[in-house]
């Protein structure tokens, strides 16, 4: 007879919890189907004390073969976005609602996002980030149980689990849609007022 996930497996905090063991008990995950396609697992990656964490929907095609979150085109945005607030990739930390490809870059489903959520919440919880910026409707939806729009909810603060969370349009869809950049940027200055930060100043080294 198959066996559920125990409840350990299941549980979204951890006492003493850090991410090497949220990595280890995700092991070689088969909890839901999307493990059949998958190359690699996207467990998430940058600093394990960051300060400001990035969610996304789910890995991509580039993603799937590296095994690292946003390493494709729309990555390749998430880093200027990052760079423009005046941090690095290793300062911030970088995760998925789904650590593996969804067949043909799909939405993941719910009882998907039900399997990986729990892993993700650990994440969050041994990172203990200040500001979560969530990236377009999917993350959003996910990790506030809402099926209201991302064009509702964008550019406000919402209070998730000890941390404030900003939802904000993906990347992927600026790349569609390039006139909705100056409405993230506002996002992403509200999350720089928050936690401090300067954008770094143009052509400093030249002057
Ligand atoms: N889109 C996402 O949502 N996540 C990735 O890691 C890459 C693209």
């Amino acid at each position: 007879m198959a066996h559920g996930p125990s409840l350990f497996e299941v549980a979204e905090r951890v006492e003493g919890d850090t991410l090497e063991r949220t990595c280890s008990d995700l092991g070689d995950c088969k909890r839901c189907k999307l493990h059949r396609h998958r190359n690699k697992i996207v467990f998430g990656a940058g600093s394990p004390t960051a300060e400001l964490m990035f969610i996304g929907e789910g890995p991509g095609h580039d993603e799937d073969l590296q095994g690292l979150p946003f390493v494709g085109r729309a990555g390749q945005l998430l880093t200027q976005m990052i760079e423009a607030m005046g941090l690095s990739r290793g300062e911030v930390y970088i995760a998925n609602v789904v650590k593996c490809r969804p067949p043909e870059n799909r939405a993941p489903e719910k009882d998907e996002v039900a399997s990986c959520m729990p892993f993700l919440l650990r994440q969050i919880a041994s990172i203990q980030p200040k500001a979560i910026v969530c990236l377009g409707s999917v993350a959003m939806q996910a990790l506030l149980n809402t099926n209201k729009a991302i064009s509702r909810l964008r550019g406000e603060w919402i209070d998730f689990r000890g941390a404030r969370l900003m939802p904000t349009y993906h990347p992927a869809y600026l790349l569609r849609n390039p006139h909705a950049k100056p409405e993230v940027w506002t996002d992403l200055k509200k999350v720089m007022a928050y936690l401090g930060l300067k954008p770094p100043i143009r052509g400093a080294s030249r002057s």
